[in-house]
């Protein structure tokens, strides 16, 4: 993974902040675990909010997103713990920090600015790179390998299934015919010249396929999943789960299992978002980034 200049800290902004914070719930002395803790903006809110005691353990499988979180949150001390952890292993690292019947929970699913923004990472067709995509350096594989190696159908069906992408078999195709590709540039252009781009559409044909290889190379779906259903087990009674999606497979796993954690006689969850909560327009315009974040929340009971 490429260094991150030093001389330039990163930034990104929280997505939703208001509506985490007041979701949260967060009050003085509160202990919370932000599972995704990025660049420590949404971290640095609570343990403000928090103060003067409350305490955080923040987590993320990324090591540079962890480094630059930890230079952010310094000025906490020991009211902030940090660790380099996969969402799904979540509760263990909670244990490992004595952290349990916590307040609050957060994620916030993706990539934060200072991944996307940095071509050595290989996350963005809109600039040349490596074909990585490895939020942590534990991932198993590349973007590359699996460009690289999968058999044709299964490239395709990864294409369909996690880009949701109607013509992934003409591109699986593309690709195959074309290997070995190294670069992130090389696979938009191919993309590109599979499908074409038609004068209507608004996003860029690779969109969808990069997305797809990103979530295959880090199984984030999966661990959203393992994250979920241990999330009830890390929260005291009346303690609060909120998860920030950014795209529709992440939201339609946070609404089945709040919907399903929240039914029956062993209900561990009470759903506090009826509708899924979108950013207002206002923010939308102060941070395009946030146009796709839609955010659930729950509460243990
Ligand atoms: C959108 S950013 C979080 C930004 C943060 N809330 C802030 O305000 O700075 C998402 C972070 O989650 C991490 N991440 C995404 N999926 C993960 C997973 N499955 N396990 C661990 N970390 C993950 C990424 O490395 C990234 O740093």
């Amino acid at each position: 993974m490429s260094a991150y200049p030093t001389d330039r800290q990163p930034t990104h902004t929280p997505v939703m902040l208001s509506e985490v914070l007041a979701l949260l719930n967060v009050r003085r002395g509160g202990v919370y675990i932000d599972a995704t803790v990025g660049l420590g903006g949404h971290a640095a809110a609570i343990l403000e909010a928090s103060a003067p005691d409350g305490r955080l353990l923040g987590l993320d499988a990324d090591a540079q997103a962890l480094a630059a979180a930890r230079r952010r949150l310094e000025p906490f001390g020991e009211r902030c713990r940090l660790e380099q952890a996969w969402l799904d292993h979540c509760a263990a690292a909670a244990a490992r920090h004595g952290f349990s019947a916590v307040d609050g929970v957060l994620c916030d699913l993706g990539v934060s600015s200072l991944q996307l923004d940095d071509p050595q990472r290989g996350f963005s067709f809109q600039q040349d790179g490596p074909l990585d995509m490895r939020l942590g350096d534990a991932a198993e594989q590349t973007a590359a390998d699996v460009v690289n190696y999968y058999e044709e159908a299964d490239l395709a069906d990864v294409i369909y299934r996690l880009g949701e992408e109607r013509r992934s078999r003409r591109i699986a195709r593309a690709i195959v015919e074309r290997r070995p590709l190294e670069t992130t540039g090389e696979l938009a252009q191919i993309v590109q010249s599979a499908v074409g781009r038609g004068p209507r559409r608004r996003i860029h044909p690779a969109t969808h396929v990069f997305r797809a290889l990103r979530l295959e190379v880090n199984r984030e779906l999966e661990r959203l999943s393992g994250f979920l259903a241990s999330a009830r087990g890390l929260l005291a009674a009346g303690g609060r789960l909120v998860a920030i999606a950014f795209h529709s497979l992440e939201d339609r796993i946070v609404k089945r299992f709040i919907r399903a954690a929240g039914s029956g006689d062993d209900a561990g969850f009470r759903s506090l978002s009826k509708k899924v909560i979108r950013p207002s327009a206002d923010e939308i315009q102060r941070n395009p980034r946030a146009r796709s974040a839609r955010l659930r929340a729950a509460e243990a009971v």
